[in-house]
């Protein structure tokens, strides 16, 4: 991808982020997986922009229900005008569980406290609508074994709920080396719910979507993979990487031999050489352990040297790096994959860090935006 003339608001760094791509990457998870989904856009949909991506899923066939983290989240989408169900995955506090209702928003329920909680602050007219969490093995939030699960129907046979899902969430659906324990998730998830009938049962990730075969689930839930980015932290040939991030140089100088370069002056030029300045940091989420790691520019690789600083950061370049050049910290020549092993993390993480106030620029070539 070319990017061309681009209009930033004061300031040239900027991530492009193409819904076209991530229209594509639903429309490739669906084709194998034949399922509706729940479109996992929690944590401002992976940094992308949740409105955008929000906004371009919102009629999508394939898209049945937005899955995010918090209720605060949820409610910015009810008031984006969405109104297809929104689950929230994690805890909520209690407290607001007037606007759960009121914005008819569907909560999970983890354990059995939770539910009494949610019972004793319940004073409304219409039921809370909820997903029953089973936790299979990974230990984070849900119920463990088969006569909790049924205590818990029991108690959620009352009016205070509307019971419409049961889940659960795979710890290893990422990693070929650890089939047993995902097939042992499996396992125990489906002989909880059996002898049950539920509107939505669902389990599947981005990873066991494409590393699995299709069980028998309801609904897939589509993460990384609508953002275009392989789970397991391939390349992937059937994705598209949704999200770019650029800068542009903002100096270039020359220095001589032996001349140091930022914060603790950490590196020291073997020889004379050319210096640029970027005006991108770790407050723009390009974290100091990039130090060393290869930025591209007109065709080429060039090392971050010195620190990352806040605001800033400087790579050595050659003659022919112009001030104004772009230059991408990830996108077409630097994938997320990429980035993520030189740094030793995983694309979500890399995504999520990329601040509010990098500007994101929509591209959608299926549509003038
Ligand atoms: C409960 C739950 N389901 C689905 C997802 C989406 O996972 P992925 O981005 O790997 O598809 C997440 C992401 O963390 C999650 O917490």
């Amino acid at each position: 991808m070319k990017e061309g003339v681009i209009v930033t608001h004061y300031r040239n760094t900027y991530a492009v982020i193409h819904l076209d791509y991530l229209l594509d990457n639903v429309e490739t998870l669906y084709q194998k997986v034949k399922l509706p989904m729940i479109a996992i856009i929690k944590a401002n949909a992976y940094g992308h922009g949740y409105k955008q991506v929000a906004e371009v899923l919102k009629d999508n066939p394939h898209i049945s229900m937005f899955g995010v983290a918090t209720l605060k989240e949820a409610i910015d989408l009810r008031k984006l005008g969405i109104y297809k169900d929104i689950l929230v995955l994690g805890a909520i506090p209690l407290e607001d569980l007037d606007m759960v209702i009121e914005n008819d928003i569907s909560l999970t329920v983890f354990s059995k406290d939770y539910i009494h909680e949610i019972m004793h602050l319940y004073h409304h007219h219409k039921s809370v609508k909820v997903h029953i969490k089973i936790d299979s093995g990974m230990n984070r939030l849900g119920f463990k074994n088969k006569e909790e699960f049924e205590e818990v129907l029991k108690m959620c046979s009352s009016p205070v709920f509307q019971v419409d899902g049961v889940f659960t969430h795979f710890a290893t659906a990422d990693d070929a080396s650890q089939n047993d324990a995902y097939q042992n998730q499996l396992d125990s998830f489906y002989a909880m719910i059996e002898n049950h009938q539920f509107q939505y049962v669902h389990c599947q990730n981005s990873a066991s979507m494409i590393y699995h075969e299709t069980t028998h689930s309801h609904l897939g839930r589509i993460g990384i993979a609508m953002y275009g980015v392989d789970p397991a932290g391939h390349e992937s040939k059937e994705l598209k990487q949704v999200m770019s991030l650029y800068t542009k140089v903002a100096m270039v100088k020359f220095i001589k031999k032996g001349e140091k370069i930022g914060y603790g002056l950490t590196y020291t030029a073997k020889k004379d050489e050319y210096i640029a300045t970027l005006p991108i940091g770790y407050a723009d989420g390009v974290i100091r352990a990039n130090q060393g790691r290869d930025v591209y520019i007109n065709g080429h690789y060039y090392p971050i040297v010195g620190r990352v600083c806040m605001d800033q950061m400087m790579v050595r370049v050659d003659s022919t790096v112009k001030v104004h050049d772009v230059v991408e910290i990830f996108g077409e020549h630097i994938s997320l994959a990429r980035m993520a092993r030189e740094l030793d993390t995983i694309p979500y993480e890399i995504m999520c860090l990329v601040s509010e106030r990098v500007e994101r620029i929509y591209k959608n070539e299926n549509k003038s935006l």
